[in-house]
């Protein structure tokens, strides 16, 4: 994997804890976030562990207007109409490498951060300024060694977006 062609982004929000998720699903419901995601990976192909796509509600998956990559151990994995599936994560890349859409994404969750950090230039990260107790999914922490912080948009709290939160832009030094 490391002859790859193309540049992949990693997009998350994570809490002060470097937290992400409880096992199945987020830790706070901010729609600033939500919409975020929509527009930055609007078009593009986004690459997710098996369990962060069943997290997406039905009624949203596939995820409209990008190619879905499910990446699972499982051979005999069967997703709605559309969705490429790949059993490693050197497949899942093959996949994007081969799609023609330039913007490429891995969209979660813990386990595929974990194993594709070395492989990403870009970080969209939404940190969301609070920590939260019933969480056991954790992104690796960001090394200011490795990324540099290019961009950084600060939020209060508003009556729709409970907790205040930062949309910041890392790239690989
Ligand atoms: N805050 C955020 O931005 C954000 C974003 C995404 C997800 N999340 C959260 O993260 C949590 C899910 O993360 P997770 O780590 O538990 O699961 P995950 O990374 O979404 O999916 C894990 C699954 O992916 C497959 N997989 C992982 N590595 C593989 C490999 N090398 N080869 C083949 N298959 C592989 C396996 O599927 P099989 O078991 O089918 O083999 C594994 O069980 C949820 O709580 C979700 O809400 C948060």
């Amino acid at each position: 994997m490391q002859d790859l062609k193309q540049k992949y982004n990693i997009i998350v929000a994570i809490g002060a804890n470097y937290e992400i998720g409880d096992g199945e699903d987020l830790l706070w419901h901010l729609p600033a976030d939500m919409k975020f995601f929509k527009e930055t990976t609007k078009g593009a192909d986004v690459i997710m562990g098996r369990k962060t796509y069943e997290s997406i509600p039905k009624k949203f998956r596939p995820l409209p207007g990008r190619t879905n990559i499910v990446i699972t151990r499982n051979k005999n994995y069967v997703a709605e109409d559309g969705v490429y599936i790949s059993n490693t994560l050197k497949d899942a890349f093959e996949i994007a490498e081969n799609c023609s859409t330039t913007n490429k994404f891995i969209i979660g969750g813990g386990s595929i951060y974990e194993s594709t950090l070395n492989y990403a230039h870009t970080l969209y990260v939404t940190h969301v300024h609070k920590a939260f107790k019933n969480a056991n999914t954790f992104f690796p922490i960001i090394d200011a060694s490795v990324w540099k912080e290019t961009s950084r948009e600060d939020f209060k709290a508003d009556e729709k977006n409970k907790f205040e939160y930062s949309f910041v832009k890392y790239e690989k030094i």
